[in-house]
């Protein structure tokens, strides 16, 4: 990786993505891997988490190495002790940290304090793990990234930032629908907007759902409200509910439209019930590629 951290999907270059996916599909497959035999990794989380946890967990274990989770009454990242010393002090025992927490910054902080390797495992900005979970699904559903039609309908929230920098990084044609006040952070646009014209994908954003997923081959969604923001849930409510994604939204997509969600999803808000169960989605490859392509990450961060 021309990394030693994964911060950001900025971090990676359209090579290390694709390297990443096929190792990742190699290692679904079955290719057994005890490469990380005696390796640490932390897992230290402000937020809650269901698939991130249990997936790292299951990743390291798999490949012969354990985890360590640190939970925030725990640590008091910054309040119990200055971050660049829970960094400095982790950094003796462990071989990787794993980061969830809520400012960008404090992870950047922690990671310029830290001798190992840092994986954001999401913060109020990014997701990167998850989108690279979910262009291996893209990849495994339509063969390929270039050129695919992808439709982000919703909050410009952490996972739509780094779905559009990847999208921009594999030559994917990125579309949001998001309602006006809740757009995705210009300055991640605007490092989109570079990597697109390089890989020959486009960036749009709009403000009309229906004719963000008019032509989609993938519509994708998040929830309205992401951990941290409950105070605001009923405003957000109100605000999105003409961007909830539902069959006849998907009506305009383009016939073998692919459903995408990186779950937790809430039926009857972000996504109409049944969708989840539909032919059309792909949710629960997505969860499972978080697995495998953790696995791919680590072994790049804690092997190389
Ligand atoms: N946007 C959501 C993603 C959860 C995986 C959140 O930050 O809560």
């Amino acid at each position: 990786m021309a990394t030693r951290s994964l911060l950001s999907i900025s971090n990676l270059t359209t090579g290390d993505i694709n390297r990443l996916i096929a190792r990742s599909i190699e290692l679904k497959k079955g290719k057994s891997s005890r490469l990380l035999s005696g390796k640490v990794l932390a897992l230290l989380f402000e937020k809650p988490s269901l698939r991130t946890k249990v997936s790292f967990d299951v990743a390291m274990h798999q490949l012969g190495g354990h985890t360590i989770y640190l939970s925030q009454s725990e640590v008091g990242l910054g309040k119990r002790e200055p971050i660049a010393d829970v960094a400095r002090v982790l950094s003796r025992y462990v071989n990787c940290i794993t980061v969830r927490t809520f400012s960008q910054s404090l992870l950047e902080e922690l990671a310029h304090h830290a001798s190992v390797p840092v994986i954001n495992a999401l913060t109020d900005e990014e997701h990167p793990c998850q989108a690279l979970a979910d262009m291996q699904t893209i990849v495994e559903k339509k063969g390929k990234l270039k050129g695919v039609n992808i439709a982000y309908v919703g909050d410009g929230n952490n996972v739509a930032h780094s779905l559009m920098l990847a999208a921009a990084l594999t030559g994917a044609n990125f579309r949001i629908g998001y309602p006006g006040g809740y757009e995705p952070k210009a300055e991640i646009v605007a490092r989109a907007k570079v990597f697109a014209a390089k890989n020959g994908g486009k960036i749009q954003l709009l403000h009309d759902p229906q004719e963000a997923v008019t032509g989609a081959d993938i519509v994708y969604t998040d929830v309205w409200t992401s951990m941290g923001q409950e105070a605001e849930s009923e405003v957000r409510r109100k605000v999105f509910a003409p961007y909830q994604v539902n069959q006849k939204m998907l009506t305009l997509a383009h016939k073998d439209v692919v459903f995408m969600h990186p779950l937790p999803a809430h039926a009857g808000e972000e996504i109409e019930a049944g969708l989840l169960d539909s032919p059309q989605s792909v949710v629960f490859d997505q969860a499972e590629n978080r697995l495998h392509i953790q696995k791919a990450i680590l072994e790049e961060l804690l092997i190389n």
